[in-house]
């Protein structure tokens, strides 16, 4: 639960692990109908890391980070972000708490179109009611590359220059979990070189924590370890990964996939 006991405390304090997920199941529709996304993954990953989630094309993924983040619940197990545990709190305290520890980066980035780079960036802090400082806009720009484009709209900045407005969106809260669901998706190799340096450094330099999901062994070099998904289920892990190393486990889950078929 939110606080456990004590939700007006401020800060509990720093929390031995970054992410916690417990048995973690999630089944869409029911019945015949009925799919297993995440079939009881159980996980922990430390502060101050970058952990890409690797997988064939509807192993859960997706769903593995929304359940994460708080986006999406699961139909049972645990999830604990920054020794916070999200499933059971109600609605407003998940969306206050989401607000205020986690970031999100999409693979299409999801700006408004009708907003700034500026306005966009700050928006969390908006809708979290809190003060913005034009300084700090400026600041979280600058640091993604950015600070020359304040008032630009999304559609005046190309994919790359997105995704870093939307890295700056995430980071804009000083989260301490930060995920991103194929960030690199949509980019060219130089573009995507440039944000996965960005969420390194949120890392690196500024001791975040960061979960990207990937197709590309490239992008998941960038990371410390990579978590392998197949059919719901946690297959593997591979510490320092290197481009090679990730393409053929990944072949090799490929054949696991198909064994039986
Ligand atoms: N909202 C939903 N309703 C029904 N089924 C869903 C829903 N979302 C996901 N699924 C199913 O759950 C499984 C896992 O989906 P998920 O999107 O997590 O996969 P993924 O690993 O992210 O795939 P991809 O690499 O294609 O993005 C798939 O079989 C998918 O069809
Ligand atoms: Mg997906």
């Amino acid at each position: 639960m939110f606080g456990t006991g004590s939700r007006r405390t401020p800060d509990p304090g720093p929390a031995p692990e970054a992410l916690r997920l417990v048995k973690v199941s999630r089944i869409y529709g029911t019945d015949d109908s009925a799919v297993t996304a995440l079939d009881g993954v159980t996980l922990t990953l430390g502060r101050g890391t970058f952990t890409a989630v690797m997988g064939p094309s509807g192993s859960g993924k997706s769903t593995l980070l929304q359940c994460a983040a708080g986006l999406d619940r699961p139909d049972s197990g645990i999830v604990r972000v920054d020794g916070t545990e999200l499933t059971g709190g109600s609605e407003a305290e998940l969306t206050r708490f989401r607000r205020g520890r986690i970031g999100f980066v999409f693979q299409q980035y999801n700006l408004l179109d009708t907003l700034t780079v500026a306005q966009n960036t700050v928006l969390p802090l908006k809708l979290a009611g809190q003060r913005v400082d034009r300084g700090r806009t400026r600041e979280v720009l600058t640091s993604v590359g950015l600070g020359d484009r304040l008032g630009h709209r999304p559609d005046q900045l190309s994919g790359g220059q997105r995704q870093r407005v939307a890295i700056a969106r995430a980071l804009v809260t000083e989260p301490r979990v930060i995920f991103a669901d194929e960030p690199t998706g949509a980019l060219d190799t130089r573009s995507a070189r440039g944000v996965l340096r960005l969420l390194q450094d949120a890392v690196k330099v500024h001791g975040r924590t960061v979960v990207m999901v990937t197709h590309d062994p490239f992008a998941a070099s960038f990371a410390d370890a990579v978590l392998f998904l197949a059919d719901g289920r946690l297959a593997g892990r591979m510490d320092g990964p290197t481009p090679d190393a990730v393409a053929e486990r990944l072949a090799h889950l490929g054949d696991d996939m198909t064994t039986g078929v």
